[in-house]
Parts: structure tokens; C-alpha cells; sequence
């Protein structure tokens, strides 16, 4: 998995989209008072607790420790752990499982899959949502030409992410025992705080695990090579629009 060591608060700050959209994915959970449910890739928590409120007893995952720590002051009352979604069981199997806008940062889907598996019920549900084949293509292509440009593109940089298409990813949740019964890709554009800063805030939020390896003065350099490189194409009357693509999944332990 990508080691990233997020900022929570950024994260929280300028990002806070990330889990206004994924309110939207909880009606597809619809889930029921009493029901056990893991969200998974948890962040700082706002979507484990609106799940909470319903009623279901719910555990939040997530790999990395700072927004675990954020997550605990924002909601003390819930429960939350570290976990690697490629590698964790569970003592106690889950009516369902929720994850928003966690999985494409893992490459290896197989190994979150299965554990996915196990860590369900039989007829336990997956209610996903992440990105899908296509997503940030524009932003992606502009930041690989932007290192490119700058002199800062090593055989070693590789995009973090994994961005399925349907069937690959369908494919794969039936090749490990689940049923699937609803997918969806479809685009996103997704507005980013902040006018002018927006593309570079979201740029060294989300792209530090290649920026890292960069002097202050490449990172500089690179994020002005990228926006260059997109304002025809996503900046619109002061507002920066990335161009999420997103793939949501519903599917049962068979
Ligand atoms: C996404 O939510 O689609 C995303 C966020 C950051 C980097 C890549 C994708």
C-alpha cells in the first residue's frame, strides 16, 4: 500500500468533499440499527459517525495513525483501529463493509478483496465507492508532463493509484466469492476549495508520495508546469474542477 503520511488537517480543511459526495453512497448502504459495519479507509471519521447515527455499530479502520487520531477527537464516543486493508481480520464477522474514496489508493486489490471477504458475514454486503478507469486521466497526463518538462521524471515515479473499469473490478470481486449486484462508473467533476490555490492544494495533498522526492524548488516548479498545463482544460470562473471518475460497487458474500 502507499505509504502516505497524510495531513488531517488539510485533509480536513480542503477536502472536506470527500465525504460530502460520499453521503451520497450511504443510501446505498441503508444501514439498519444493530447492524455490525466497517468503514473502511475511515480518514478523520465523518462518514463512520453518520453511519453511527443510524444506529449500526460501527469500526473504523485506516491505515494511517494521524487521521486516526483526528477521527478519535472528533468522535470519541466511536471506535476506531489501524489496519492495512491488504492484510487485517477481524475477530467478529461484519454485516457490511463501507468504503469511500480508499481503494484506489491501494494497488493491491486482490489482497483488500479477500480480506474483505473474510472480515463479512455470508450475505454480508460491500458498498464502495473510489476511483474508477479514467479518473484525474487529465490531471495525471499534465503531472507526468510537467515532471517530464522539469527534468524531474525518473524511471523510479510511479502514479499510486489503481483506477478499475468495471469489469476488471467486477470481475475480481466474483473471482474471490462475492456477487455483484450493482456497478457504476460515471464522471465527477469535482469543484476544489479555494480558487486559485485549489490545483495546487490538491496537488500536494494527493501526489506526495511523488512530490517527496523532489527539492522545494522542482515541487514549485512542477505544480506551476501542471497548472500551466490545465487551466484551458479545468479552470473555470476562479474555480479549479478536477476531473474525478468515479466507480461505485454493490456486492454480497456469496
Ligand atoms: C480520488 O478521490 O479519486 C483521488 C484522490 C486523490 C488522488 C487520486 C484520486
Amino acid at each position: 500500500m502507499l505509504k502516505t503520511q497524510w495531513d488531517a488537517t488539510l485533509y480536513e480543511g480542503k477536502h472536506a468533499f470527500i465525504w460530502q459526495y460520499g453521503e451520497d453512497l450511504l443510501n446505498l448502504l441503508s444501514p439498519e440499527p444493530g447492524e455490525r459495519i466497517l468503514d473502511l479507509g475511515c480518514g478523520t471519521g465523518q462518514l463512520t459517525a453518520k453511519i453511527a447515527m443510524t444506529g449500526a455499530v460501527v469500526l473504523g479502520i485506516d491505515a494511517d495513525p494521524t487521521m486516526l487520531e483526528k477521527a478519535r477527537y472528533n468522535y470519541p464516543q466511536l471506535q476506531f483501529a489501524v489496519a492495512d486493508a491488504r492484510n487485517f481480520q477481524v475477530e467478529q464477522p461484519f454485516d457490511a463493509i463501507f468504503s469511500n474514496a480508499t481503494l484506489h489508493w491501494i494497488l493491491e486489490k486482490d489482497a483488500v478483496i479477500g480480506c474483505m471477504h473474510q472480515a463479512l458475514k455470508p450475505k454480508g454486503r460491500l458498498v464502495a465507492e473510489f476511483g474508477g478507469k479514467g479518473n484525474i486521466k487529465a490531471i495525471a497526463e499534465a503531472l507526468l508532463g510537467a515532471l517530464e518538462a522539469t527534468g524531474c521524471l525518473s524511471p523510479e515515479i510511479q502514479l499510486p493509484w489503481y483506477f478499475p473499469s468495471i469489469g476488471e473490478y467486477t470481475s475480481c470481486l466474483e473471482k474471490h466469492g462475492f456477487e455483484v449486484h450493482y456497478a457504476v462508473l460515471f464522471d465527477r467533476p469535482t469543484p476544489l476549495l479555494d480558487g486559485d490555490t485549489g490545483l495546487a492544494n490538491w496537488i500536494q495533498m494527493f501526489t506526495k508520495s511523488i512530490l517527496s522526492g523532489l527539492s522545494t524548488e522542482q515541487q514549485t516548479d512542477v505544480i506551476q508546469a501542471v497548472e500551466h498545463r490545465l487551466k484551458p482544460v479545468l479552470y473555470q470562473d476562479g474555480t479549479w474542477i478536477a476531473d474525478y471518475r468515479r466507480i461505485r460497487v454493490v456486492a454480497v458474500k456469496e
